[in-house]
């Protein structure tokens, strides 16, 4: 179900966005775990680190055609699938969608996704390398009309919108098969038992 460079792209960039949520919150100001300067550091080696996950898993996903795995599906696709989340879920109801190697997202995972990596993606590193080079780009007079306030603001809602993906994936992925932990297992293994 999951190749071999899905599974290390899946790991190494949770790992990353929860180091990044951990250092990010510090650098606002939410707590104090490592001391400012440190998380900073972190933050931004982390951020090459990951900038540079995402140009390879870009490059995979339009490179296998994995990309298609992501076309949102039909409008009534999508009302049973948030039917079924909001109600049937909680009535020992089947789940209305049954994964395949090439259709393996659900239709509200696939809508999450597409948004994750078009939306929620860019404008975090557009935004993080804006607030990087900010006194470069000030330097040349360029973006003048932004303030690093704005840069801070987007990129802190940005993270807000990350924090609430990963909150919502970790539920998600528990309910996803009859066993809480086998998406958990197939993401490790690669291999998913077949239903049929
Ligand atoms: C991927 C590219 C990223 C870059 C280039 C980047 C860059 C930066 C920079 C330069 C800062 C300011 C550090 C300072 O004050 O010196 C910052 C702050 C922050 N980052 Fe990132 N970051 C990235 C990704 C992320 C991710 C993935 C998250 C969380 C999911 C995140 C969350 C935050 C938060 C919450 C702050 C504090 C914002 C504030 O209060 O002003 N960043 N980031």
């Amino acid at each position: 179900m999951y190749a071999r460079f899905e599974r290390f792209w899946h790991w190494s960039q949770a790992l990353l966005i929860i180091l990044m949520l951990a250092t990010g919150f510090e650098i606002h100001g939410s707590y104090a775990l490592i001391g400012f300067e440190q998380a900073v550091s972190v933050h931004s080696f982390s951020a090459w680190v990951l900038i540079g996950l995402w140009i390879f898993a870009w490059f995979w996903h339009l490179t296998t055609g994995e990309w298609k795995q992501y076309i949102p599906s039909a409008p009534d696709r999508i009302l049973s699938q948030i039917r079924f989340y909001a109600f049937e879920i909680f009535q020992g109801k089947a789940h209305p969608f049954h994964k395949k190697r090439d259709s393996k997202l659900n239709p509200l995972q696939r809508l999450a996704y597409l948004s994750l990596h078009v939306m929620i993606g860019p404008a975090i590193w557009i935004s993080g390398l804006l607030y990087l080079f900010y006194k470069d780009w000030a330097a040349m007079e360029l973006f003048s009309g932004i303030s690093l306030t704005i840069i801070a603001m987007i990129h802190t809602a940005a993270a807000f919108l990350m924090l609430a993906f990963v909150v919502a994936h970790l539920y998600l992925a528990l309910t996803m098969d009859e066993h809480p932990l086998s998406g958990l297992r197939a993401m490790i293994t690669g291999y998913e038992q077949d239903p049929d």
